[in-house]
């Protein structure tokens, strides 16, 4: 195993081959992702892309939320469920990402549903006030607890969050440096989530670790 796969690369791809493939515009998505930018593993890919693509298709959430767009491919993925009427609402921090998430947002089939916030996640936060059926946040690890504790009591009663790469590349379970501050964080994210009454919450050991938290 690489130092990010959690599984085997062969299950990988076994369940890569197994799985429905990409649309077009995710491959092309992917694709550029990979061509042009410093750090592309960050974009979910095809199987965590179908992954949320399908709680969003069994859930019909109306309002979704998700911290961290990055090139937009989870987003995209997200969106696949939301009823007509529905909203997905992305942050993403680098004004870089711009232009290549809304020309990827323009062919998408959701196109519409789509909406694209340029800033920091602290403060767009606090001026998104719709009430959650689906959040999920992949920013910056240091902030989890954070944003979840920003966004929890905006979630509707039976709404979903997702956190993903709360295995943080195994790290998690080996002994933490007190300077490697996005493990020490992610701990605390796992604990502050296992501890609190308002959830129901488990720990998928799929990629790099998605924590599906349900609000009670
Ligand atoms: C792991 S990537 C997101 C990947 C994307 N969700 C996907 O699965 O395709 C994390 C993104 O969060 C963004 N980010 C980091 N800190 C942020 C903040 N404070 N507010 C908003 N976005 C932030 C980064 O610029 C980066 O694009």
């Amino acid at each position: 195993m690489s130092t990010f796969e959690l599984i085997a690369q062969d299950i990988e791809e076994y369940c890569e081959e197994h799985s429905t493939p990409e649309s077009g515009l995710l491959y092309r998505l992917n694709r550029q992702t990979h061509l042009e930018t410093l750090n592309p593993r960050m974009a979910s890919g095809q199987l965590q892309g179908l992954f949320l693509s399908f709680v969003s298709r069994m859930m019909r959430p109306k309002y979704i939320l998700e911290i961290g767009t990055f090139t937009g491919y989870s987003a995209i993925c997200l969106s696949e469920g939301l009823i007509p009427d529905g909203e997905l609402h992305t942050i993403e921090i680098n004004v870089e990402y711009e232009d290549r998430i809304r020309s990827y947002f323009a062919q998408a089939e959701r196109r519409d549903q789509l909406h694209l916030h340029i800033g920091d996640a602290h403060t767009l936060l606090t001026t998104l006030n719709h009430c959650w059926d689906l959040v999920f946040i992949d920013a910056d690890k240091e902030d989890y607890t954070d944003y979840y504790e920003a966004i929890v009591p905006k979630v509707k009663k039976g709404g979903f969050l997702l956190a993903d790469n709360t295995l943080w590349n195994g790290k998690v379970t080996h002994e933490v440096s007190h300077n490697d501050k996005d493990t020490l964080a992610i701990n605390d994210f796992n604990k502050h989530v296992q501890e609190d009454p308002r959830v129901r919450n488990l720990l998928l050991p799929f990629r790099d670790g998605i924590m599906m938290i349900e609000k009670l």
